[in-house]
């Protein structure tokens, strides 16, 4: 994508910083500025924090670490240390922090592994052992092969059988983190057994756990998951965090069921739902067109100009 100019990536920016267009609009722009990467966009989408959206602000710091640049450190460690953003937003940041990797940030996330959100704390958490794995036997150990692009919170197990991967899971005496490589195991098998395995994952204890599961069903965008999904994001009394990630999983999977279950949230209460919903029924109208690219803000900026 190097044929692209600064200008037309600053305009983007404006799209993405524009409160008074459409939550989908946004964040379409925030996947284009992610997939094209580079100082630029990493401005234009740090600039966006002091926005008033706690969805669209955890999403910057989710594409902040899933672009894997250094240069985007800076604003995430203020974000991470901002006792003013939303734990939701926080957690997002010190994840990304993880995402990237850099065995310099270990100090900052030792801190915050004791924040006083337990979000923040617990992400921070898997995000240190992760740095561990990173630094000690990760590259020498044969695990399986994810069908994502993702960075992953945590790599997946060394187990393989899904009765041993699934007790991991659900162990609430064991470290997040490890239930966190069952998970994903259990995400790339993908089979009848793996998926009903993960949607006990939505009666664990934690709340970071659950949202975690149920991103992971909507990377796999398997219509087994649905039931489990829909369950989440109906339960007025679940975590916000949870019912957004269930929202969104509904509409990566897309389905005329999806669809009508996302609709009945579109006012819900909660910002953060309602608007999740908004987006993830965007994103199912895009799964359900021949639409070349989800993130197309480029094309819509050049034909607005
Ligand atoms: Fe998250
Ligand atoms: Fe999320």
């Amino acid at each position: 994508m190097s044929n692209i100019g600064e200008q037309e990536i600053l305009n983007i920016g404006k799209v993405l910083n524009d409160p008074t267009r459409p939550m989908k609009e946004r964040f379409r722009a925030l996947f284009t500025l992610r997939n094209l990467g580079g100082e630029t966009a990493i401005k234009c989408i740090s600039e966006c924090f002091t926005d008033e959206s706690v969805l669209l602000k955890h999403e910057l710091a989710y594409c902040l670490g899933q672009m894997l640049d250094k240069r985007a450190i800076p604003v995430l460690r203020s974000v991470l240390e901002d006792n003013k953003q939303d734990p939701i937003v926080r957690h997002e940041a010190g994840e990304a922090l993880g995402a990237i990797g850099d065995p310099n940030l270990r100090e900052l996330l030792e801190k915050y592994q004791y924040d006083p959100s337990i979000e923040v704390a617990e992400t921070c958490q898997i995000a240190l052992q992760r740095l561990n794995w990173v630094a000690n036997d990760g590259a020498s150990e044969k695990l399986s092969k994810s069908p994502y692009s993702s960075i992953d919170p945590a790599p997946p197990s060394g187990e393989n059988n899904v009765a041993t991967l699934s007790k991991t899971l659900m162990d609430e005496t064991k470290p997040l983190y490890e239930r966190y490589r069952a998970m994903f195991s259990l995400r790339n098998m993908a089979t009848d057994d793996s998926i009903k395995a993960l949607g006990e994952g939505l009666k664990a204890s934690s709340a970071l756990f659950r949202h975690e599961v149920a991103f992971v069903f909507g990377q796999m965008q398997d219509e087994r998951s649905i039931p489990f999904l829909k369950k989440a994001l109906e339960d007025t009394a679940e975590h916000e965090m949870v019912r957004h990630e269930a929202a969104e999983a509904l509409g990566s999977i897309a389905t005329d069921e999806c669809t009508e279950i996302l609709k009945r949230y579109l006012n819900d209460p909660r910002p953060v739902v309602r608007e999740s919903c908004e987006v993830a029924l965007d994103m199912s109208e895009y799964e359900n067109s021949p639409e070349f690219q989800y993130a197309n803000t480029l094309f819509a900026v050049k034909a607005e100009a």
